[in-house]
């Protein structure tokens, strides 16, 4: 059996509990493709199942958000053949992406356009799905809404922004001053820096508000929607995510809608956004390439909340 390099949790490491080592290499089983990564990108939720030491990945291999090149694949395996590059979202097939090879089944991954860089590819699956699904099925986003985003600048909140836009809204951002150019530079029309104001103090009110990030009362978040608006929450705080996951359905009495999500594998949606990102459209925001040996103190760094967009581990 081969072996590769390979990121692998391991409770006793501190304090990342990543550890970079050798190890088998996957053989992919009949309706799977063996996958050489490319590049992989870093999702908050990694770190938190980490630190939490919950929802560990069966083979200790993190990495959900990858594109590489078609190895080999099952004799069950219609769409791809040896050679193809591809992007793939691997949250609900076992993650690994942390590591120099990966199998995964055909509905985990997409064609990667050519233009559309490996590194870029990789940032793509869970913060574009994320925020597309946010605001297009549970927001429905429509032209000439008034769209906050709470949480602009992280992975989820660059995509965000970019998409409302893409569908027309006006967007306003909120994140700290050091994010503020770049909230502008993605199209948003207006920036809040959360250090200096706060959003619901404001008179505005919003269509939809995404709430990606920070620690606000849901009762601001409701007051700041306009009639018939719509809250998504996204993330954030758990103390936040959990008061909105039991009181949301309550306050969601009135014209005003509360609601949570959780992001889905969809190769539909998938493709729509390396197609957008393909025309530039939407446009990765990468504040940090790292090596795979690097995967600890790349994790320990969005672990402090404040990378700006996304950080993606390179193995070319
Ligand atoms: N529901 C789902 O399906 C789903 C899917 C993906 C992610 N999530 C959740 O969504 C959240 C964001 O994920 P992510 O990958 O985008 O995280 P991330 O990249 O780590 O987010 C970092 C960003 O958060 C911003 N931020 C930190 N504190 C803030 C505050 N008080 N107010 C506004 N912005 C603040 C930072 O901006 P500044 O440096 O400017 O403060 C930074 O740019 C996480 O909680 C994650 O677990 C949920």
């Amino acid at each position: 059996m081969g072996k590769m390099k390979a990121v692998v949790y391991n409770k006793k490491g501190s304090p990342e509990k990543l550890i970079y080592c050798e190890m088998d290499k996957p053989v992919p089983k009949n309706n799977e493709a063996l996958i050489k990564v490319h590049a992989v990108s870093l999702n908050a939720a990694d770190y938190r199942s980490m630190k939490a030491g919950i929802i560990i990945p069966k083979k200790g291999i993190f990495g959900s958000d990858i594109s590489g090149s078609i190895e080999s694949v099952g004799k069950n395996i219609k769409l791809f053949k040896p050679g193809d590059e591809v992007i793939g979202y691997l949250a609900r097939y076992g993650f690994g992406g942390l590591a120099e090879y990966v199998t995964a089944p055909e509905k985990a991954l997409i064609a990667k356009p050519s233009q559309i860089s490996f590194v870029q590819g990789a940032s793509l699956p869970m913060a574009g799905l994320t925020a597309l699904q946010a605001l297009r099925d549970k927001g429905n986003i429509q032209k000439g809404y008034k769209v906050l985003i709470v949480g602009s600048a992280g992975g989820v909140g660059t995509f965000a922004v970019q998409l409302a836009k893409y569908f027309g809204a006006e967007v306003t951002g909120v994140c700290s001053s050091k994010n503020i150019q770049q909230t502008k530079s993605l199209g948003a029309d207006e920036v809040i820096d959360y250090a200096q104001e706060d959003f619901s103090k404001k008179q505005n009110h919003y269509n939809l508000i995404l709430g990606i990030n920070g620690n606000y009362p849901l009762l601001d978040y409701k007051r700041t929607l306009a009639p018939g608006g719509v809250f998504v929450m996204i993330g954030g705080s758990l103390s936040q995510i959990f008061k909105s996951l039991i009181f949301g359905g309550i306050l969601s009495f009135g014209s005003k809608k509360m609601k949570s999500m959780m992001a889905k594998s969809n190769k539909t949606d998938l493709e729509m956004l390396s197609k957008l990102m393909e025309k530039g459209s939407i446009k990765p925001v990468i504040e940090r390439l790292y090596s795979l040996n690097q995967s600890a103190e790349a994790m320990n760094y969005l672990s402090k909340g404040h990378a700006s967009g996304k950080l993606v581990i390179s193995l070319e």
